[in-house]
């Protein structure tokens, strides 16, 4: 008589806890941030611009912005919602979940490694290193060959066209 109670309520229980746990995992899996952001090094030549990204799945409830660069730490922007925002040469965008660090022209206070502190459901923390590389530099390098070639041609013209000079004479004489 007690016993029949009690073993319709086990796989009942049973069937509720696998319907609760799949519930909450569904749930979890849509609310993890799982942020993708610009990593690693990029390299921008002196005065172009640069854009710096992070994405999460969820919308941005707020984002901090440090710079370390020769030792010392600095805040960009702190604790920024959705919108716009300006602040010497660097542009923070904050749309859903996606931001965007702007720096339209590029000099080498903007340089260093900037530290993305990211708040939407969770909070998580990326960096990216910012390197500016001189533009004279890279087009010097891209001009070296053409010139050699060039100094080769001039060279083997002067040395043919003496030898032709050398062998017109002899000829005469
Ligand atoms: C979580 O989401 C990913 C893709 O967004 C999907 O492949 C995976 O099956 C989901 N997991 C669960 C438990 O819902
Ligand atoms: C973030 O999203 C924007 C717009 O879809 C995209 O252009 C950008 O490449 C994304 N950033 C990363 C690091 O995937
Ligand atoms: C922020 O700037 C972008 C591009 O300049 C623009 O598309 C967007 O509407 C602006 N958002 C706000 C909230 O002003
Ligand atoms: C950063 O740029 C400088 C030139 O401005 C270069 O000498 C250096 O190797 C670069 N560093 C990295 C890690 O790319």
């Amino acid at each position: 008589m007690l016993t029949c109670p009690l073993v319709s309520t086990i796989p009942t229980l049973w069937l509720f806890s696998i319907l609760l746990l799949a519930v909450s995992l569904n749930a979890q899996n849509k609310s993890w941030d799982r942020p993708v952001c610009t990593e690693g090094i990029v390299s921008v030549p002196r005065g172009n611009p640069a854009v710096l990204t992070c994405n999460i799945s969820n919308t941005f409830t707020d984002i901090t912005i440090e710079l370390s660069a020769h030792g010392k730490d600095r805040t960009i922007f702190n604790k920024r919602p959705q919108g716009n925002f300006s602040w010497s040469g660097w542009t923070l965008q904050v749309q859903g979940g996606e931001a965007q660090l702007v720096i339209k022209d590029v000099q080498d206070d903007h340089a260093g490694m900037y530290l993305w502190q990211l708040h939407g459901r969770q909070r998580y923390y990326r960096n990216v290193t910012l390197n500016i590389s001189d533009p004279a530099e890279s087009s010097q390098l891209q001009d070296k060959p053409g010139t050699l070639v060039g100094v080769i041609i001039v060279f083997v013209l002067g040395v043919t066209g003496f030898i032709a000079f050398i062998y017109y004479r002899h000829q005469r004489s």
